[in-house]
Formats: structure tokens, C-alpha cells, sequence
């Protein structure tokens, strides 16, 4: 099996990151890692990335003086152990146009919330402060756009009467787990692939493939 070169890109507690890297243990996962990248030192991402075997990288943001050269660096990084596709994993850094220009289509997130809903920060206490009853992640490709890519696969997560912003984050995080593995190997399999402002798939991906419903408290 060829397996597709994917990048991870993180900046802090990477799990996500580890989600993917346990996927990518099962030898029939269709994924290879070949490098994980910081733009933070001495985060526990980059702990878990070592644990997994992983090569990483950090290529710490504060040592370039524009966004720009940073971003020339990181891109160096990718394409000198032939990436073929980046993920980003909670990397908090807004991407400049040209980086993610020449990524598109090969650059994808995981955000927690349902998008267009709450792009940005702090999803899940806004989604609490308006009342939301559903919640939960997207996965999408990545333009120049905050958070504004073509959606290709979401999880919903309802909200419960006692919850908090972090029992919400928990729940939401145990799912941005399961989808996000599933999206990339779904993209390797070449089910899934950008096309300009949406997402074409294969005919035999289905709804089960793109929208998820976590189960109610109690009720799995
Ligand atoms: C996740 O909630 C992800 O959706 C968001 O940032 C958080 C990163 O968490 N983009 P982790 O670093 O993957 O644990």
C-alpha cells in the first residue's frame, strides 16, 4: 500500500496529533507520518510526538522576524521529507495567504466547533453563552479564510443541562479524536479531495463517511 506523507502541525498539547499518530500505527492505515512540527518549544506535543517515534521539528515562530520568513521555514521543512498532505492540530498561528495558497487542497484543521458556527477561539463557552443544544467539530480544508474552508466532515455533540466549558471540551475533544483520523484516511484513500470552494468525494462515501451524532448522555 502507498501511503500518503502527512505533516502534523502543532503548538501546545498536541492530541490530536496523537490520535493520528496511533492511528497510524495499524498497518492498514493508509497514512505515513513524516514530521511533526512546533512553532512552540518544550510543549507536551512535542513529548508525545517523540513518545510515538515520531521525527519533529520546532521551529520556533519568535526567532524570524515576519510571519512570512517563519512560514518559509515550516514550508522547507515539509517539502524537504516530501510531504504530501499538513494537518494542523491546534496550531495557533493565523497562516499567511501564500503559505496556504501553496498548500490548497493539501492543508486541512480540526475545529471545535460546528462550523460556520464560532470560528476562532473559545468555542465552547460561546456555544454554552448562546444556548446552543448542539455542539461539536469540523473538519475542513484550509483558506486564507479564519475557520472559512470547505467543510468535509463534521461530529455533533449535544449539550447537556450540567455542562461546562470543560466537560463540553472533553466531549467535543474525545470526538475531534475519532474524526479526525477518519477524515485523513479518507483523503489518503482518495475519497475525498478539495475542489475549489467544496469538497468532491467518491460515490460510495456516504453520510456515515461526513456527519457523525455522538449519542445522548446515557443512551450509547
Ligand atoms: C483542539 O480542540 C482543536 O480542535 C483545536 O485546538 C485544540 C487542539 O488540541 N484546533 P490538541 O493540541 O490537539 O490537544
Amino acid at each position: 500500500m502507498t501511503k500518503l506523507k502527512v505533516a502534523i502541525l502543532i503548538s501546545g498539547r498536541g492530541s490530536n496529533m496523537g490520535a493520528l499518530a496511533r492511528a497510524a500505527m495499524d498497518p492498514d492505515y493508509p497514512v505515513e507520518i513524516v514530521l511533526v512540527v512546533s512553532n512552540r518549544p518544550n510543549v507536551a506535543g512535542l513529548d508525545l510526538a517523540i513518545e510515538h517515534g515520531l521525527t519533529v521539528r520546532v521551529i520556533d515562530h519568535t526567532e524570524y522576524d515576519t510571519r512570512r520568513a517563519h512560514e518559509a521555514a515550516v514550508n522547507e521543512a515539509l517539502e524537504a521529507v516530501g510531504t504530501e498532505l499538513v494537518c494542523l492540530a491546534g496550531y495557533m498561528r493565523i497562516l499567511e495567504e501564500e503559505f496556504v495558497n501553496s498548500w490548497k487542497g493539501r492543508l486541512i484543521n480540526i475545529h471545535p466547533s460546528l462550523l460556520p458556527a464560532f470560528r476562532g477561539v473559545d468555542t465552547h463557552e460561546r456555544a454554552l453563552e448562546k444556548g446552543v443544544r448542539i455542539h461539536g467539530c469540523s473538519a475542513h480544508f484550509v483558506t486564507a479564510e479564519l475557520d472559512g474552508g470547505p467543510i468535509i466532515a463534521q461530529a455533533a455533540v449535544p449539550i447537556t443541562p450540567g455542562d461546562t466549558a470543560q466537560t463540553l471540551a472533553e466531549r467535543v475533544l474525545d470526538a475531534e479524536h475519532m474524526l479526525y483520523p477518519h477524515v485523513v484516511a479518507l483523503i489518503a484513500t482518495r475519497k475525498i479531495r478539495w475542489a475549489g470552494q467544496s469538497v468532491a468525494h467518491a460515490r460510495e462515501v456516504g453520510v456515515k463517511d461526513l456527519a457523525f451524532m455522538l449519542p445522548l448522555p446515557g443512551q450509547n
